[in-house]
C-alpha cells in the first residue's frame, strides 16, 4: 500500500486523534439520527486502538442546514454499539476538549464535537496553510499520531483533513485502508460501458464530478435521479416551474452546458410521482403542474433505466432516486438497487442512503463493493487524486524518509 496503516504502529499508551465520518442522515423535524451505519463502521478502527488513547473528531451537515446538529446523539449511539462509556465534550478546540484530551487515559475514547463549529473546517485550505489553522496549531501538539478514516470526506481539503498530517505522524484508519484496496482492484477490473447512475441532492459537486467522470472515459451513459435529475429536466426546459434550490440558475446553466456537449451521455426520468394529499400520484414529466414536488421515479423511467443497467460493464449507483425513507416512494430507488444487484456487471453502490436502502433489501450480498461515501467516491472514480489520499501517501512518504 502507499499509505501507512494502523499496523505500522505501536500504539500502546499513545494518544490518537482519529478522523472519523460521522455525518448521519437527520430527521429534519426531531433531529433524531435516522442511520446509524457511518458511526458502525468506525469500531473496527476504534478497536485497533483499544491500549491508546482515542480522540474521534467528525462533522456533522453543514452550518445552515438542518442536518446540522451537535454530536451528542452521536456519543450515545457509539456507547450503545461498543457497550463502552463514550466521553462527549461540547467543544472542538478550546480549553473544554484540550482538557478532556489531556485527562485521557488508555483505552479511553473522547468524542469531539461537530468539527464544524470551528469556522475553519469549513474552508478547503492547501496542506501548508491548513497545518497554520488554529484548529491543527492548538490541537496537535496534544497528539502522537493522525489517523484519517473519513472517506466519505476524503474529498475536503479541510484542516482535519489535509493539516494533521503535516505535522504528526499520520495513517490510514481500517475503513479508507479498506477502501482503496478495494477500489484499486476493481477499477483495474471495470470495463464499458460505463453506466452511471446519480441522484442525491448536493448538486454542485455532482456537476463537476460528472464532466470528469465523462471526460476521463467513466461514464458512457449517465442516469440521473433525484435533485440532480431535477436540475436536467429544468436545463431540458421539461420542467416549468423554479425548483427552489440553492444557486439554481448557475446550476441549471451547466447542466444545459453538459447537455450541449455530451447530448447522447445523458438519460433523465420520463416520469415521476409526486405526492398528492398523502397519495402517491404517478405521471409523465409534462403532465407536472405548477408546485408539484417530484418525490420518486415512474415505472417507465425504471424500466428504461434498468434495461441499460443490464447491459453495463461497470454500474455505479450513488444518491437516492427518490424519498426512499417515506414506504411510498421508495420504489424507485429499491427497483434500480435490484437492476443492479441483478446485473452481470461490475457493481459498485455508493452513499450512506443507498447502503441502508440496500442492507434492508438484503441485496448486499451481490455488490461487489458497498461504500457509504457519497461525493467522495464519485471523484475517486473520476480517476482524481483525493486530498486524504495525498495527504496519506506524502505522509508515509516524509515517516519513511525520517525513520
Ligand atoms: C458526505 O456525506 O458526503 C461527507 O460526510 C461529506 O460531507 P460534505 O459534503 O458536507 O463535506
Amino acid at each position: 500500500m502507499k499509505v501507512l496503516t494502523l499496523d505500522d504502529f505501536d500504539l500502546k499508551g499513545k494518544t490518537v486523534f482519529v478522523r472519523m465520518d460521522m455525518n448521519c442522515p437527520i430527521d429534519p423535524d426531531t433531529l433524531e439520527i435516522l442511520g446509524t451505519k457511518r458511526i458502525e463502521e468506525a469500531i473496527e478502527t476504534l478497536k485497533s486502538l483499544e491500549d491508546a488513547k482515542v480522540v474521534i473528531a467528525s462533522h456533522q451537515g453543514r452550518v445552515g442546514n438542518n442536518d446540522y446538529t451537535g454530536m451528542d446523539k452521536h456519543a450515545k449511539v457509539l456507547e450503545k454499539l461498543m457497550n463502552k462509556k463514550i466521553k462527549y465534550v461540547e467543544d472542538v478546540i478550546g480549553e473544554a476538549a484540550q482538557k478532556a484530551i489531556k485527562e485521557l487515559e488508555d483505552g479511553e475514547i473522547l468524542l469531539l464535537d461537530n468539527l464544524r463549529l470551528c469556522a475553519e473546517e469549513n474552508y478547503e485550505f492547501t496542506p501548508e496553510n491548513a497545518a497554520n489553522t488554529i484548529m491543527v496549531s492548538r490541537l496537535a501538539k496534544l497528539f502522537d499520531l493522525c489517523v484519517l478514516d473519513s472517506f466519505p470526506s476524503a474529498h475536503r481539503s479541510h484542516p482535519s483533513i489535509v493539516g494533521f498530517p503535516q505535522v504528526l505522524p499520520a495513517c490510514a484508519g481500517r475503513i479508507v485502508e479498506r477502501e482503496v484496496r478495494n477500489l484499486d482492484q476493481i477499477m483495474t477490473v471495470a470495463k464499458a460501458p460505463h453506466v452511471i447512475v446519480l441522484g442525491g441532492s448536493k448538486v454542485p459537486d455532482r456537476l463537476e464530478a460528472i464532466k470528469l467522470l465523462i471526460q476521463n472515459g467513466r461514464a458512457d451513459h449517465v442516469l440521473l435521479t433525484g435533485l440532480i435529475g431535477n436540475v436536467f429536466m429544468r436545463a431540458q426546459a421539461r420542467i416549468k416551474s423554479p425548483l427552489g434550490i440553492k444557486r439554481e440558475d448557475e446550476v441549471v446553466a451547466k447542466a444545459h452546458t453538459l447537455i450541449g456537449e455530451y447530448p447522447d451521455v445523458f438519460a433523465t426520468p420520463v416520469d415521476i410521482a409526486i405526492d398528492k394529499d398523502g397519495q402517491r400520484v404517478e405521471m409523465d414529466v409534462r403532465e407536472m403542474g405548477k408546485g408539484d414536488k417530484i418525490f420518486d421515479l415512474g415505472p417507465k423511467t425504471v424500466e428504461y433505466y434498468s434495461k441499460l443497467i443490464s447491459g453495463a460493464g461497470t454500474v455505479f449507483i450513488s444518491g437516492p432516486a427518490g424519498f426512499f425513507e417515506k414506504e411510498k416512494f421508495s420504489y424507485g430507488t429499491k427497483s434500480l438497487l435490484t437492476a443492479v444487484a441483478n446485473s452481470m456487471a461490475t457493481t459498485i453502490v455508493s452513499g450512506g442512503h443507498l447502503t441502508t436502502a440496500l442492507k434492508q433489501q438484503g441485496l448486499a450480498d451481490k455488490i461487489d463493493h458497498i461504500s457509504t461515501a457519497g461525493g467522495a467516491l464519485v471523484l475517486y472514480l473520476t480517476g482524481e487524486k483525493l486530498p486524504m489520499i495525498k495527504a496519506l501517501e506524502e505522509a508515509k512518504e516524509r515517516y519513511s524518509t525520517n525513520s
